[in-house]
């Protein structure tokens, strides 16, 4: 399974990378606002910065929500580097986009995928990736890993090549959950894949190996 984190935040991105374990960054318009970064040539050349911290694929949402515009701002984008994936919302402008997009070898990730038929028409229309948005579905007391599970489903069926991109992470679990299920790429905050390094009985034992090896000294 592949690891994305899901911020704007470069000094996270650079942590993350550091690591050794991190495949891509997933972005969008709130994500930028969130660390300052607003207008457009600001916002341009933000991505260009986290494209020279990662070697992975650099998720860029269109603000358009016209199909030409959207053809345009994700030509714009597309040409920061082979690295970036225009990211498109699921409405139906949003298909014809990724449809062109995919006609024109430029990778698309679908966003803002609720159900199983979003995410084959988005599919359908040859996105690289959909994102379910697992957190905002379990924020409505609806359950977003059962969705994981619809879109595995489904595209398994047909063997689609579309990665499911599972996002809105809102813990560590909802990682490993994604992972058994069969998530192609997991997208979440730092803290959320950090967490998974954690364990009480690594920390003890840990503890008690120095103890004893002072013991012995
Ligand atoms: C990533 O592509 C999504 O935009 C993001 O995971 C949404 O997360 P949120 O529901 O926490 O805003």
């Amino acid at each position: 399974m592949k690891f994305f984190i899901d911020t704007a935040n470069l000094d996270q991105i650079t942590e993350a990378q550091n690591l050794g374990i991190l495949d891509g960054v997933t972005t969008n318009p709130s994500l930028m606002a969130k660390e300052g970064i607003t207008g457009n040539s600001n916002i341009f050349n933000h991505y260009k910065k986290i494209c020279e911290i990662v070697d992975g694929d650099v998720s860029a949402e269109v603000i358009s929500t016209e199909f030409n515009g959207m053809v345009e701002e994700g030509n714009h984008l597309s040409k920061i580097s082979d690295q970036i994936v225009v990211k498109i919302p699921m409405t139906k402008n949003g298909v014809k986009a990724l449809k062109y997009f995919s006609n024109n070898n430029i990778k698309t990730n679908c966003t803002l995928i609720f159900s199983p038929g979003q995410a084959l028409l988005a599919a359908k229309a040859g996105a690289d990736y959909v994102s379910p948005f697992i957190g905002r579905l379990d924020d409505i007391t609806s359950d977003g890993l059962s969705l994981i599970s619809e879109i595995r489903q489904v595209f398994d069926n047909y063997n689609f090549k579309t990665e499911i991109l599972s996002a809105s992470i809102r813990h560590n679990m909802h990682i490993i959950d994604c992972a058994k299920i069969g998530s192609d790429v997991v997208t979440a905050p730092l803290s959320s894949i950090v967490g998974l390094l954690n364990h009480p009985l690594t920390d003890s034992g840990l503890k008690k190996f120095l103890d004893d090896h002072k013991k012995g000294n």
